[in-house]
């Protein structure tokens, strides 16, 4: 499975500096888990967390400038740590499934001189087949100001003594291209670099770290999505809303008829009442989603069933995704869902999010002591304001105390319960 075992943020909102995992350079830290959830309370940035993942996929998507004005970010000047001038910054260390070295990417955006974003510098690098943890990377493509260099293939690239490479370098970098290497100047220094080469065959790497940014899944589910009539026809994904629901049932109802009808009875057994999911196409080419009730003779509509049922069904049929997004990250899940229900949708994530070929990695944020219960240590992370407005972030894993208390039998939500996991 793809995952990606650590990144930072830099300059994002309340997110000044923030690291979770392992990065390249910090070999002794634990990568990531393929569950992954963040706790907190209250505006200590857990949403924040969520839109950081969305506004680099949005990057990807549409460019820096459209990507600011995405989702009501409200600007570049909204979405800058207040106070701070430095360039936002993420790093993404991420390993392909197959189980080659990591890759690690870095991109910053600043405001150009004409106060308009841009993406200011993009770097990737990873290290070489046998090459010690502790020795440098090759970087394999840097990118400043929308120029820079770009090394062809699974291996080649340059190892430089430092970080901080200066515009000249760049320029020499650009006058000794070999037939190795080539120089990139990009028309839209406002676009990702690795949206222009990602669709490269020469650039296998780039291709691939492009491919895996744009299956992250971000749900922004809502019931009233979700209710939607949606013209007839089938789909494969679950749209991020929600609102193509229907169509995804009448795939999973043509294609997968048993794992359809697995999830179906998964439902059935927590939702009293529901024992049937079906779709129907309408006289005017429109979906209906059907949900029968033993009580009842007739159908319900989508439009009928209730807000939590129509959530654990729209995560249960995301899971059941024959060609799962590599990486889910879902806003508590638990609002509007009782707490039975609840656990079972935590189980499907749990099974769901394991070290396997063809499962996703899961990144959740959550309110709910209830839903921690289930988890490691080293699978929670806690956010918390720090003293100047800022978050900073630990993981459970990190506290003996914490570690100690749950290796004697203590479930970890009700840790937090007891404030066990604030900071003394
Ligand atoms: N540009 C910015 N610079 C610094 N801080 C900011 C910036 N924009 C927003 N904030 C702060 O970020 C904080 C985190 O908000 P966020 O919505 O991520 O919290 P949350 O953990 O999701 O809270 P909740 O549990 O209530 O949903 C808020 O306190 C807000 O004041
Ligand atoms: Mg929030």
């Amino acid at each position: 499975m793809t995952m990606i075992e650590g990144f930072r943020i830099r300059n994002y909102k309340a997110l000044r500096d923030i690291t979770l995992g392992r990065l390249w350079n910090e070999n002794s830290t634990e990568k990531l888990t393929p569950l992954t959830v963040v706790i907190g309370k209250n505006g200590t940035g857990k949403s924040t967390l969520f839109d950081a993942f969305g506004f680099l996929l949005d990057c990807l998507k549409f460019g820096v400038e459209a990507a600011c004005e995405e989702k009501g970010r409200g600007g570049f000047e909204r979405i800058m740590s207040k106070g701070v001038q430095n360039p936002i910054m993420f790093e993404v260390c991420y390993q392909e499934e197959n189980n080659v070295r990591p890759i690690t990417y870095e991109v910053s955006f600043a405001l150009d001189k004409h106060n308009r974003p841009y993406v200011r510098s993009e770097r990737l690098r990873q290290r070489r087949k046998g090459q010690d943890a502790n020795e440098r990377p090759f970087s394999f493509l840097i990118l400043e100001n929308g120029r820079g260099v770009v090394w062809k293939g699974e291996y080649e690239g340059i190892q430089e003594s430092s970080d901080q490479l200066v515009l000249a370098e760049i320029d020499r970098l650009m006058s000794e291209e070999s037939g190795k290497s080539e120089t990139v100047e990009l028309d839209d220094y406002r676009k990702l670099g690795i949206a222009t080469l990602g669709a490269l065959k020469q650039h296998p790497r780039i291709s691939a770290f492009r491919q895996f940014i744009e299956g992250w899944y971000l749900s922004y589910f809502t019931p009233d999505a979700a209710r939607n009539l949606p013209l007839a026809g089938p789909q494969k994904h679950l749209s991020v809303h929600g609102d193509n629901i229907g169509n995804v049932v009448q795939f999973m109802e043509r294609e997968y008829p048993e794992q359809f009808a697995k999830i179906l009875d998964d439902i059935a057994g927590k939702i009293p009442g529901i024992n049937k999911i079906s779709s129907e196409r309408m006289p005017d080419g429109r979906l209906l989603l059907k949900f029968n009730d033993k009580g009842f003779e007739d159908a319900f509509s989508a439009q009928q069933m209730s807000d939590g049922t129509l959530k654990v069904f729209a995560y249960l049929l995301l899971l059941s995704d024959p060609n799962p997004h590599p990486f889910l990250c879902i806003e508590e899940p638990e609002n509007g869902l009782y707490h039975k229900l609840m656990e079972v949708l935590m189980q499907q994530f749990r099974a769901h999010a394991t070290d396997g070929k063809g499962k996703s990695q899961i990144f959740i944020t959550t309110h709910q002591p209830y839903l921690v219960d289930a988890l490691e240590p080293d699978e929670v992370w806690i956010l918390e304001k720090g003293s100047e407005g800022f978050s900073k972030i630990r993981r459970a894993s990190d506290d003996p105390l914490v570690q100690s208390l749950v290796n004697e039998g203590l479930p970890l939500g009700s840790l937090w319960y007891s404030d066990y996991l604030e900071e003394v």
